[in-house]
């Protein structure tokens, strides 16, 4: 064979080896307040499960700062925002992420995740699985501190005597970022800094928000059907609380986020790409089985 023809054929099992290359899917998850990255018990323990039942799937877990403590002390205290501005440096600086990935959130870090989609996006989520998480943000807190450390616990009901739409407490107090006062919803628009902005709940709608929303392939919302840490645990489908009251509940369907398609909500629900579940269960219970048969094997499996 003459030399340009071997070189010609070399080329191509090279290419025709790297096209039949099938590489899974990378899995980010963000864990919730009072949570890390990785502790064994919980991010670390999710983090093996998949690694598990995935073989060679890369798995990144959310670090916000750079050590453990700082992870734990920011889900309660750092500005949502900025914590956002990080991630969308650190996902676009890792190489493993460079094709897109899947995410799972953790409670809060359901909608931190939804928030990192609709502003940043790069590189993109595929499927985007929420586990508990506040879309509609919370009204109400439970009475139990969901830190062990009683220093955090004593900060968290300082901040709330100020006032959560305090624009200290805004900046300072994670659940008062995505707090939605039904009982006062003009102040809420006009002062809450995360939820009321990720959600295009202001009248001037971000299109960028929109945009990178629709483009989700599947978004997965979990609802915990004895959820008493989630008030009220709609929220966890993109219901809430009708504005003016504080017991009677819209379903995501009759919401004014919906209904008006302010983020693209409605637009992924009308093509299917919208799936909601609940177990029965409070906050976060699950089973290694259940998540494997109800989120890994259905939306992580699957290759770039
Ligand atoms: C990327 O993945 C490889 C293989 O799993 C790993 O060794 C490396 O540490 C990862 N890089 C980052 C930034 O996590
Ligand atoms: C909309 O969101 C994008 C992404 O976060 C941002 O760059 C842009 O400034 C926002 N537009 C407006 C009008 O706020
Ligand atoms: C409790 O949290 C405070 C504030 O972050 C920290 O200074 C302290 O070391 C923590 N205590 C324990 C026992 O972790
Ligand atoms: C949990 O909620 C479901 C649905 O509302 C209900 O059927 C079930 O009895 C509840 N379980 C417990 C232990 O309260």
């Amino acid at each position: 064979m003459d030399k340009s023809l071997i070189l010609l054929s070399i080329v191509l099992i090279f290419i025709s080896n790297i096209e039949s290359q099938e590489t899974i899917r990378p899995t980010v998850l963000w864990h919730g307040i009072g949570d890390t990255c990785c502790y064994p018990f919980s991010m670390g323990r999710m983090k093996k499960l998949i690694e598990a039942n995935l073989e060679g799937i890369y798995v990144y877990s959310v670090e916000v700062g750079d050590s453990i403590a700082a992870d734990e002390f920011n889900s309660y205290f750092m500005n949502v925002n900025d914590q956002i501005d990080q991630m969308c440096a650190k996902f676009k600086a890792n190489g493993n992420l460079t094709n897109g990935f899947n995410a799972v959130g953790f409670s809060q870090g359901s909608q931190f995740l939804r928030a990192y989609n609709e502003r940043c996006n790069d590189p993109p989520i595929y499927n985007l699985i929420t586990l508990g998480g506040q879309h509609q943000g919370v009204y109400g807190l439970p009475d139990t501190c969901l830190s062990m450390n009683g220093t955090i616990c004593q900060m968290v009901r300082d901040l709330l005597d100020l006032g959560v739409y305090e624009s200290f407490v805004q900046d300072h107090l994670v659940p008062a970022e995505y707090w939605q006062d039904s009982l006062n919803y003009d102040e809420y628009l006009e002062k809450s800094v995360f939820i009321a902005d990720i959600n295009n709940a202001r009248s001037q709608k971000n299109s960028t928000y929109y945009k990178n929303f629709i483009s989700l392939n599947k978004l997965v919302l979990v609802k915990f059907n004895n959820d008493t840490i989630v008030i009220p645990r709609e929220s966890e489908w993109f219901g809430f609380y009708t504005p003016g009251s504080d017991k009677d509940i819209q379903t995501m369907e009759e919401t004014d986020l919906y209904i008006e398609d302010w983020i693209g909500l409605r637009y992924l629900d009308e093509n299917g790409q919208v799936i909601k579940l609940s177990t029965d269960g409070n906050h976060l219970q699950f089973t290694d089985d259940w998540f494997v048969q109800n989120i890994l094997t259905p939306y992580l499996n699957n290759t770039i």
